[in-house]
């Protein structure tokens, strides 16, 4: 009797343990040790290592470690698959999608005990949200194979994908990664974490038995080398990694100048933003899935609070106690919110984090009297106040259960807190004022806003970062997108190496038969260079025929400062954007004869034509800067996803040395047509159409620091564009040997960079009339919204 009295104080619930016989039957059929699954069979185990139970510290099975030689017979199966599974009809490709899709859901508890086992995450979270996730995306990619063809025309696949995950959601992971490379006819070899190989391994098997043809999907596991040794294989077309930073820009740079396709999911530290109009319990609850769910280790787990200082006090004191009523414990049992951490070297990774903070002043709150189990992996829930935005655990990812509080007055305040970071992930905004809502979701840097919610993913609504938190989306038609590429893009053939210009001794003295030397363009001056340099342009005789600054470092600074001081024309509406290219179009076209001369001049060859199709060019992006936007997403939950296209922002352009003008038209107009600023650099050896612009330019009404000019040599200043943080996406039109250059100097902060890579891209070709460069110009943000009930 008294006992039921105290139950019913306390609402405590006795232990519920998921039963692990069926997982730890299955582990047993296969001696508990692995192989790798290649071309449909499993491989002979090789040297293995562990894969360890993180709750208990025991192991569950031995894991092959691949070498070099696993992945390259990994690799040929896949290669070998390739054209078969690419020439099946897309409804074909559907039907094993959605046969993966029916054998996991039959399997979903097995799998679900199977992931909780080897990571340790609680078995409510692997039941109710991992695996069904993961069923949902191969339903939702079996569709998008059926309709490839009418959706993305003239598209093909990549050929080999290369697919390395992560280990906080295992089966998860690899369901994104999987799911849109196969729908769009590729075939793969994906590597998944050290720590937790096991779901993808009864994945295989899952293959084996509906039937996949065989190479289709090959699995390899082992650890970091095994990743480099994917990364670095020369027969793999196209990389998609999830992970750390770190990892990501060591792969940006061993991939740079290979020609793969890359695309990054990295790390975050997501704000949680809490305005003093919120509903303070649902915010709450809402926390306990932003740092909680699956202790902490979620790229975008909302793991700064940034709290309005109003309700600040009140706000911490509920929290506290919410944090109190958590129960940490066994993740096979149902009834636990925090189960065990991955493994023993991220306990200690986070505890070193956490005393790195503490020295420098932070407090740290744990639930009172929140007992550890005797043994494994776990970490109590924290919470960290009395941080400044330089501490550590403000700064870094800790990815684990750790939440840094902050506060801020003013909403101008919290945008500027939650912009304070390296990463773009993720962001939650709480607030009963929806007005309020959506004026601050276009303000934070993220790929992923989520409104009066959180953690909320679908098959249907694209994922992924801004900033150092990669590039490159999953889900959604963009994920989708990300495991195409243009049929003619595929077969593009080495450039012709164009006509030589003439040697000749540039004579510094040479300035005096000219009777002008032409300036940069800078936030809508003309300003001399910096280094009161300049550099001759001649015709293709070798004679001199005018003269141009020679930009350096700092000219490049001051355009970029520029530029960046001019990003309000990405709020400038669409239509107005429109206006202005339209604007410009008409201004050159008045003066087509003077500009179609100076192409003369400089190249010898007629220059009419390409005056018209610039001018045609702007018309295009003009027609298209108000067309070209996102779209609804109806997700299977009481919310809607508004995919909103935002511009990278600051960009800079490196134009060809051939087509003086339309060479950097082609490029700008669909950078400014998406809402970015741009920091020019013409064609080096024929410079003079770009500087005779600046006048069209003012006429025009482009605002001051929209188009900045810098001239001087493409490949010194390439480097200096690519490597200045203030710059946020960059392309590179020139050699294959320039284009490696930027796309290593691009992992400082991990800059989209889009490179000719001395192809034979045809910029007079209509095609990049199309989108082309409007999706390389743009990101995606999906803004979730509650909606209906
Ligand atoms: P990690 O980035 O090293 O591992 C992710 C995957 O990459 C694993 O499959 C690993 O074997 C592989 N890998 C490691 N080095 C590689 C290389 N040089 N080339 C190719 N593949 C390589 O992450 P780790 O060390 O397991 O975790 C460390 C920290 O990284 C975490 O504490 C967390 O902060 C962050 N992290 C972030 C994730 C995210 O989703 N944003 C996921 C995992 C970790």
């Amino acid at each position: 009797m008294n006992k039921i009295a105290q139950i019913f104080q306390t609402l405590d619930y006795g232990p519920a343990p998921e039963g692990p016989e069926q997982a730890i039957a299955w582990l047993d059929s296969h001696d508990r040790k692995f192989g790798h699954f290649i071309h449909g069979e499993w491989t002979k185990p090789g040297k293995t290592f562990s894969s360890d139970n993180p709750a208990n510290g025991q192991s569950l099975a031995q894991i092959s470690d691949g070498t070099p030689s696993d992945v390259d017979a990994a690799v040929k199966a896949a290669r070998a698959a390739f054209p078969l599974w690419s020439a099946l009809s897309g409804y074909e490709r559907g039907k094993y999608l959605y046969a993966i899709a029916r054998a996991v859901q039959k399997h979903a508890r097995l799998f679900a005990v199977l992931e909780t086992l080897d990571n340790g995450k609680p078995i409510r979270e692997s039941r109710d949200i991992d695996i069904p996730l993961v069923a949902r995306h191969f339903y939702h990619h079996a569709g998008w194979a059926q309709h490839l063809s009418r959706e993305f025309p003239d598209a093909v696949p990549y050929g080999v994908c290369g697919q390395i995950i992560p280990w906080n959601f295992p089966l998860l992971m690899l369901a994104w990664k999987i799911a849109p490379a196969l729908a769009a006819g590729n075939t793969v070899v994906l590597k998944p974490a050290e720590f937790t190989s096991l779901t993808a391994l009864l994945f295989a098997e899952i293959c084996d038995r509906i039937g996949l043809p065989k190479g289709v999907v090959n699995i390899v596991t082992g650890e970091g080398d095994t990743g480099q040794a994917i990364v670095n294989h020369q027969d793999i077309d196209k990389i998609a990694f999830t992970g750390s930073t770190e990892v990501g820009k060591l792969i940006r740079a061993a991939t740079a100048g290979t020609g793969k396709g890359l695309s990054l999911e990295l790390g975050g530290k997501s704000p949680y933003i809490v305005f003093e109009d919120a509903d303070i319990d649902s915010a709450i609850e809402g926390l306990v899935d932003a740092i909680w769910f699956n202790q902490g280790q979620v790229c975008c787990a909302g793991s700064r609070l940034l709290v309005q200082e109003s309700i600040e006090e009140r706000f911490i004191k509920k929290l506290k106690l919410r944090m109190n009523t958590l129960r940490l414990g066994d993740p096979m049992d149902k009834s636990i919110d925090i189960g065990a951490m991955v493994a023993p070297v991220q306990v200690a990774r986070i505890n070193d984090l956490m005393q790195r903070g503490v020295a420098e002043g932070a407090l740290i709150y744990e639930p009172d009297g929140m007992a550890l189990p005797g043994t494994g992996c776990f970490l109590r829930p924290a919470l960290v106040t009395n941080v400044s935005p330089a501490n550590t655990l403000v700064a870094e990812e800790i990815f684990g259960p750790v939440l840094v509080a902050m506060s801020f007055r003013t909403p101008e305040e919290a945008v500027a807190l939650a912009n304070n970071t390296k990463y773009g992930l993720a962001a939650t905004i709480w607030s009963e004022n929806i007005n309020l809502a959506l004026d601050i979701a276009p303000k934070i840097k993220a790929g992923v806003v989520w409104i009066n919610g959180t953690n909320n993913f679908d098959a249907a609504v694209g994922f992924g970062g801004y900033k150092e938190s990669g590039f490159g989306r999953e889900g959604g038609r963009e994920g989708m997108g990300a495991y195409l590429k243009p049929a003619w893009e595929k077969a593009l053939k080495a450039a012709p190496v164009g006509k030589p210009v003439p040697a000749r001794a540039a004579n510094p003295l040479d300035a005096s038969h000219v009777d002008q030397t032409a300036k940069m363009y800078i936030g809508g001056k003309q300003t001399r260079p910096d280094s009161a340099y300049t550099r001759p342009v001649l015709d293709p005789s070798g004679k001199l025929i005018g003269e141009v600054g020679e930009g350096n470092r700092k000219d490049i600074r001051n355009a970029v400062e520029a530029a960046r001081a001019s990003l309000g024309w990405s709020t400038t509406a669409a239509h107005t954007r429109a206006q202005i290219l339209y604007f410009l179009a008409e201004n050159l076209d008045y003066r087509r004869d003077e500009f179609a001369a100076r192409i003369k001049a400089q190249t010898g060859e007629d220059g009419a034509e390409e005056v018209a199709l610039s001018v045609e060019r702007l018309f295009a992006f003009a027609g298209w800067a108000d067309k070209y936007d996102g779209a609804v997403h109806n997700p299977p939950l009481r919310a809607v996803a508004a995919a909103m296209i935002e511009p990278l922002g600051v960009m800079g352009i490196v134009a060809p040395t051939s087509l003086p003008l339309l060479g950097s038209i082609a490029l700008i107009a669909p950078a400014l047509a998406m809402g970015n600023t741009v920091v020019l650099v013409p064609s080096s050896q024929s410079p003079l159409s770009l500087t005779d612009l600046y006048q069209v330019i003012e006429t025009s009404d482009v605002p001051s620091g929209v188009i900045n000019i810098v001239t001087g040599d493409s490949v010194t200043l390439a480097k200096t564009l690519t490597e200045h943080d203030g710059v946020d996406g960059l392309w590179f039109a020139g050699s294959a040997e320039a284009s490696t250059m930027v796309e290593k100097a691009s992992i400082s902060n991990l800059k989209q960079t889009w490179t000719t890579r001395g192809l034979s891209y045809d910029l007079t070709d209509r095609r990049f009339e199309g989108d082309y460069f409007l999706g390389k110009s743009t990101q995606v943000k999906n803004v979730w919204i509650p909606y209906g009930a």
